[in-house]
């Protein structure tokens, strides 16, 4: 079953939109809305607004729009019944008991976080017991005091095919709990067995503290060094980033993102409490977002090695699409930054650190890299391809700059660097402005829904759909003695958010679209954040609804021809059409 709509209804209205966005976005008014840069795409003048009138905010740059639903379940990466779950706690309401499935699965959830949190303790509690002692010396030789091994939680698991099992079972947990939350494996022949054995185990905990897994790595040279939960109800490995919990309280005003477990606990115990490693995986968008949540400043400090300056090269973007000012830090003289600091300390790294490059010099030696600079036909092209790039940044100063340092590494004039870059900048305006130019030519494309599944058949009639619409936003009285049927709309999307609304007018509910974040996709409700923001009044309604619905009938009418197969009649409208609209 799902959550009842009155009790959605009830968390929307206690959930003002103004104030729950203002806990992500700094917002400035500006007439009638709220205005901030948005957090669901890179920018740096505002173009995302929250309306609070409507409760609805929307974003001109990427397009991403809704209710107040919408934004957590999108900025929380949560479901429905999550988005809904979280405000509702954040605005002092108890869920409603019994939600089927969800409060299962929320109590299933809620077990396998408590297993896991046992399991830390067992696994912490070896290390102290004469059967654990080989993971303390080894944790030990590693250079970690008891103060990190306790900060972190670390811990050892027995070489035993049962230590967890027969622990576990103590604590009342079965097997199958333990298959579901990863902590043991099932072999062809079914005999269930632990999944880590003579590991010393990092517990992953997430940003509100919850043991969700776990990372376990042998004591010697065997195969696999590292071994970590597989994806559970809990855990998800392009979600989560180790030590992120610490890292979320730094006061360093940045992340140090390295890739691997030991890395991020050497930084910790040398004073970087900003070091967090993602586990085992690439970096996902969903870690960038994650981290861009906490700080404005990712540092990358991957393995000094080719694959590690490759995967470095694969998350600068990554990054940079959330706003986050990346920059790149290269170890020299040590294979990962561990090592690194065992060797040099932590005052050498601090200034590997200062030193590091942002992504522009990153790039332009990448770039330099991949030409003979002695050759002079790759010198032309390397200058081309850089001034390409240095022309891509946003202010002048950035351009002169690495103009300059780009005409000293192919050893040119600065001058003739500047020229090169003018060039390539007045090339990349015409480029943009010819992109602009053909947007205003076609007013039809910008009023159609930039998701291409959604996009209207008939623009004639989807226009005066989506009038209709602002109208019952505007007054749902008017939805009484409206003749018009969900079917007669030509756009599937605006026929079911008029059904939907309709029904809840009929049911005596609130006539709004954040109600509809559980049936409307993200990109649907999107669209129809824009639907709404489109100027309407109700000075003439009756009028105006009475207008609507003769476009839509007459619209309709010429489908009905279509479909009972008056070709000539289709033909001579679809050119009719694509020549008003130049589609
Ligand atoms: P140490 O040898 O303990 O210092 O590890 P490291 O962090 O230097 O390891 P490495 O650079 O080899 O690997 C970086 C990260 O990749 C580790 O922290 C693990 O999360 C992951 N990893 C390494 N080896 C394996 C493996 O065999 N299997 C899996 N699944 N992940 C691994
Ligand atoms: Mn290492």
């Amino acid at each position: 079953m799902p959550i009842p709509e009155r009790f959605v209804d009830e968390v929307i209205a206690r959930s003002e939109i103004a104030e729950v966005v203002g806990e992500y976005v700094s917002l400035n008014r500006k007439g009638g809305s709220l205005w901030g840069c948005c957090p669901f795409h890179s920018e740096k003048t505002p173009s995302f607004h929250v309306v609070p009138d409507r409760q609805m905010y929307k974003c001109f740059g990427c397009g991403k729009g809704g209710g107040v639903i919408n934004f957590i379940m999108e900025i929380e990466s949560l479901s429905f019944v999550e988005a809904v779950a979280f405000l509702a706690k954040r605005a002092g309401l108890q869920m409603p008991e019994n939600t089927g499935e969800s409060a299962a699965y929320r109590q299933k959830r809620q077990r396998l976080l408590e297993l896991n949190k046992e399991a830390a303790r067992f696994f912490h509690g070896k290390l102290y017991e004469p059967c654990g002692r080989a993971g303390l010396d080894y944790l030990t030789n590693r250079g970690l005091s008891k103060g990190t091994l306790t900060r972190f939680g670390l811990g050892y698991a027995p070489d035993s095919w049962d230590g967890i099992i027969t622990a576990m079972a103590e604590k009342g947990y079965d097997k199958s709990e333990l298959l579901e939350g990863g902590l043991v494996v099932r072999n062809q022949n079914g005999r269930v067995y632990d999944r880590f054995r003579n590991r010393v185990m990092f517990p992953i905990i997430d940003v509100r503290g919850e043991v969700i897994g776990f990372g376990g790595r042998v004591l010697d040279a065997s195969e696999p060094k590292y071994l970590n939960s597989p994806d559970t109800p809990v855990y998800n490995k392009s979600r989560n980033l180790f030590a992120l919990n610490i890292a979320k309280k730094s006061k360093q005003g940045r992340i140090i993102l390295t890739e691997g477990y030991m890395d991020t606990i050497s930084l910790h115990q040398a004073g970087f409490d900003c070091a967090v490693a993602s586990l085992g995986t690439s970096l996902t968008a969903e870690h960038a977002q994650l981290i861009s949540r906490y700080t404005g400043q990712a540092v990358i400090a991957y393995d000094g090695d080719g694959a590690g300056m490759a995967a470095a090269q694969r998350a600068i973007p990554i990054l940079e699409k959330t706003g986050l000012k990346v920059k790149v830090l290269r170890v020299t003289g040590a294979k990962d930054p561990d090592e690194f600091i065992k060797a040099f300390g932590r005052e050498a790294f601090s200034k590997l650190i200062d030193r590091s490059e942002n992504h522009i010099e990153y790039r332009l030696i990448q770039l330099k890299s991949k030409y003979d600079l002695s050759d002079d036909g790759q010198k032309v092209e390397f200058l081309a391809a850089a001034a390409e790039l240095v022309a891509g940044l946003q202010s002048p100063v950035e351009r002169e700059i690495y103009g300059a340092r780009a005409a000293e590494a192919a050893e040119i004039s600065a001058e003739a660097m500047k020229q090169e870059v003018k060039r390539a900048l007045s090339r990349r305006i015409r480029k943009e402005k010819k992109q602009e130019e053909r947007k205003n030519l076609a007013p039809a494309r910008a009023f159609q829904p930039d998701e291409r599944s959604l996009q209207y058949e008939n623009i004639r009639s989807a226009r005066a759909e989506e009038g209709v619409l602002r109208l019952m936003l505007l007054d749902p009285t008017l939805f009484q003695g409206c003749p018009l049927k969900q079917e007669q709309f030509s756009s599937p999307l605006l026929g079911k958010v008029y059904g939907l609304l309709k029904k809840r007018y009929e049911a005596g509910m609130s006539v709004q679209l954040p109600s509809l974040a559980e049936e409307l996709t993200g990109a649907e409700m999107s669209h129809m954040a824009k639907v709404a923001e489109a100027p309407e009044s109700l000075a003439e309604a009756a009028q105006a609804l009475g207008d609507y619905i003769s476009v839509i009938e007459t619209e309709g009418l010429k489908r009905t021809a279509v479909s009972d197969g008056d070709a000539l009649l289709a033909a001579r409208e679809k050119y009719r059409q694509n020549k008003a609209y130049g589609g």
